[in-house]
């Protein structure tokens, strides 16, 4: 992937991140999705006050896509951060996809899916799927 598209993804993301609804846990997160096609689907965070019923940002972008047809996938970009400081786009940490994120990529991604943990357009760690989701579980299309 280009550099400049990793950093579109980061940048979508980051803007994601002010549609985030977290009342709860005040921490705001985004994500960018790009499927095989070149298509991106973003996503936000969507809390709930029966907190289990909370969706991730990275879900909520997976699911967007899976509902309009789209299956295949090449990288996802995510950021979070307390919801004053995403608000002035400042991500001291990276945001690191949930185990229930990390199954639902297992789904519907090769093994050498990218996730981009993103501090900033200039700061960001690219990792597989196969690196932060080792002896993965099931799939659609897990070949080793
Ligand atoms: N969250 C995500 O959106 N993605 C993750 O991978 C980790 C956690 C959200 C869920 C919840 O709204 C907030 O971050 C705090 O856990």
């Amino acid at each position: 992937m280009s550099k400049g598209l990793e950093k579109e993804l980061i940048k979508k993301a980051m803007e994601m991140t002010k549609m985030s609804y977290a009342p709860y846990s005040g921490y705001h997160v985004g994500a960018a999705l790009l499927a095989a096609n070149g298509q991106i689907y973003t996503g936000c965070n969507i809390e709930n006050a029966s907190y289990g019923a909370t969706n991730c940002a990275e879900r909520t972008a997976f699911f967007k896509a899976v509902s309009e047809g789209v299956k295949e996938f090449e990288a996802i970009a995510v950021v979070g951060a307390p919801a004053d400081a995403a608000a002035e786009n400042t991500f001291s940490e990276y945001a690191y996809p949930c185990g229930i994120c990390r199954q639902v990529m297992q789904e519907f991604c090769k093994k050498d899916f990218q996730i981009i943990v993103a501090k900033s357009e200039e700061d960001y760690q690219i990792y597989t799927l196969r690196e932060i989701l080792p002896f993965g579980f099931g799939g659609i299309d897990q070949k080793g």
